[in-house]
This record gives C-alpha cells, structure tokens and sequence, in this order.
C-alpha cells in the first residue's frame, strides 16, 4: 500500500514507538490519528505534527471509548483509513511468588494484559469493520515499484509484541503472556480478515530508548544490552518507525510477527 495520502490510526501515538511512527507517517504524507489516553503528550505532539495528525483521548481497556474515537476518526477521514499501528502498551515486572513469597497481584497481571493483549484485540476488531467498508486499493502488482502499489488491498493492522513473548525474563510472567497472546493472535487474525483483503502483522521489538525502557533500573538496561549482537546499543523509533512503514508498503507482508532486536536475546537474570 502506498502510504502518501491514506490515513492510518496509530494507538499509543503520543509516546515512544508510537510516536516515531506518527512522525514517519506524516513525513511521507499519510494523515495519523493518534489515539492515546495521555492528554497531554498526544496534544503536544499534534501541535508539533501539524494538521496532518489529530489527537483523540482514548483509553484502549474500554470498548466504549475505542468505539467513539473510531466514530469520530471516521468522520474525520471517511473512506480514507487503510492502516492500524498498535502500539499502545504497558510493561511490568513482577515476580510469581516475591521475596517474601507472596503471589503476583492479579490485578496487575489481569492489567497488562487488559492493555496490551485485549487492547490490541478489541481496536484492531473495531477498525478492521471500518477499513472492510473501503474499496480494494489498486492491483497487487503495477509494473516497476509494484509493491507499492496498493495490492488489491483495503488495508493492514500492525500490532507490537515485543521479545519477551518469546524469552520473557524473570519478573515478566504477565507482560509475556500479554505480548505471547498478541504473537498468537496474529495469523488467525489475517486468515479471517484475509477474507476481506486486510492484512495483519506484528512486531516484536528488542530494546527501544523510549520512556518504558529508560524507566527500567541501570543494572537491567546494562545486562539487556550485552544480549544484542549488533549494534550493542538501544534501538531508536526510527528504526521501529521504518519497519512500520515497509510493512505498510509490502502487500506481501502477512501473518507473521518480526523481531527487530539487532540479534538480542533475554536472558535469566
Ligand atoms: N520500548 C521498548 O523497548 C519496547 C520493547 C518491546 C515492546 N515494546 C512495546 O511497544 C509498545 C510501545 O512502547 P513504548 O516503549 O513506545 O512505550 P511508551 O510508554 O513510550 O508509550 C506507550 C503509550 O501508550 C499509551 N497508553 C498506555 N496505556 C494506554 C491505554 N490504556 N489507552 C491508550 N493509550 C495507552 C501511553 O500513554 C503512551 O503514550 C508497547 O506495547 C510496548 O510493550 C516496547
């Protein structure tokens, strides 16, 4: 899908990853909605991206107010939103049993994966009816450069995992099973909604210098750093950002999650 012109609903927009990939979007011309329940970071970032993106509150643990931010975001861009970014999201470590052998606070595991899993689930259902509304968008192939060309397509949802759904350390029972159900829910996912030309992939990033990451204790940071192979750095939003948008690009995209983690693996602490 080309990006120019189409509009794309980017959750969690108004921070970190999320905010990467409204900056992207806007500079290769898409319009963004950004859905965040932080106020007053997503109407700084308005501000600052200019009339191309538009801030709606929303908090992503309640069905009813993703309902009235994608109402107003239809009405807003009718007929024009191809694209769904899932980026709004919550970490957490929190040991089963804690030193002094007292059980995980369920609440806080039910928390995480509220946000994060049933978010995801619950804005990516409720956007998908609106982008299967639309017309397919070109052909899948048009003679030089393609991939870009739309696809037959009428749109595509990226959703964020991240590693530990994979190697989830000590202390990340909740926030791995969270990111595990967004890794799994993905190829379902596209083969139902493949029914109505709309793909689905996800990312699962390594370690990204963005508010969650840089909350997290010196000592962790150091050890996550001598797990990556190269470069033995944080990755930066950009570099998410461009995965975004390539995905957007490539119709032939579909189903699968992508680490992007510069070789990192977790390891026990
Ligand atoms: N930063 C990393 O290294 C990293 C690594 C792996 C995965 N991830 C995942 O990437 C995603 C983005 O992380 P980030 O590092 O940019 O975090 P961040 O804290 O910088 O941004 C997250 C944004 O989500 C918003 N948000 C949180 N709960 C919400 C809710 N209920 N409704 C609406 N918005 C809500 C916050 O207000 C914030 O703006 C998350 O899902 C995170 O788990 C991040």
């Amino acid at each position: 899908m080309k990006i120019p012109g189409n509009t794309f609903i980017v959750t969690g927009g108004a921070s970190g990853l999320g905010l990467a990939t409204c900056k992207r979007l806007v500079n290769l011309g898409a319009q963004v909605v950004l859905l965040d329940f932080n106020e007053e970071n997503g109407k700084s970032v308005t501000a600052e991206l200019g009339p191309k993106c538009t801030f709606i509150q929303c908090d992503v643990t309640s069905t009813e107010s993703i309902t009235a931010a994608i109402e107003q975001s239809e009405k807003l861009h009718p007929d024009n939103i191809r694209g769904l970014v899932n980026c709004a999201g919550v970490g957490g470590a929190i040991l089963t049993l804690d030193r002094k052998k007292r059980p995980h606070d369920i609440g806080m595991f039910e928390h995480i994966l509220r946000i994060n899993t049933i978010g995801t689930f619950d804005v990516s259902r409720l956007t998908s009816a609106v982008i299967a509304k639309l017309p397919p968008l070109g052909k899948r192939i048009e003679g030089e450069g393609g991939i870009e060309s739309g696809g037959g397509e009428r749109g595509v949802i990226v959703n964020v995992a991240s590693l530990a759904a994979f190697e989830g350390q000590d202390g990340q029972a909740a926030y791995a099973a969270a990111k595990g159900g967004v890794v799994g829910m993905t190829l379902p996912m596209a083969r139902d909604l493949g029914r109505h030309n709309i793909r689905v992939m996800t990312i699962a990033p390594g370690s990204f210098e963005t508010p969650l990451m840089t909350a997290a204790a010196e000592s962790v940071q150091l050890g996550i750093k001598k797990g990556i192979a190269f470069p033995q750095e944080f990755g930066q939003g950009q570099e998410f950002a461009h995965l975004v948008t390539s995905i957007i690009e490539n119709t032939y995209l579909n189903g699968t999650t992508i680490r992007i983690d510069a070789g990192a693996r977790l390891a026990k602490l």
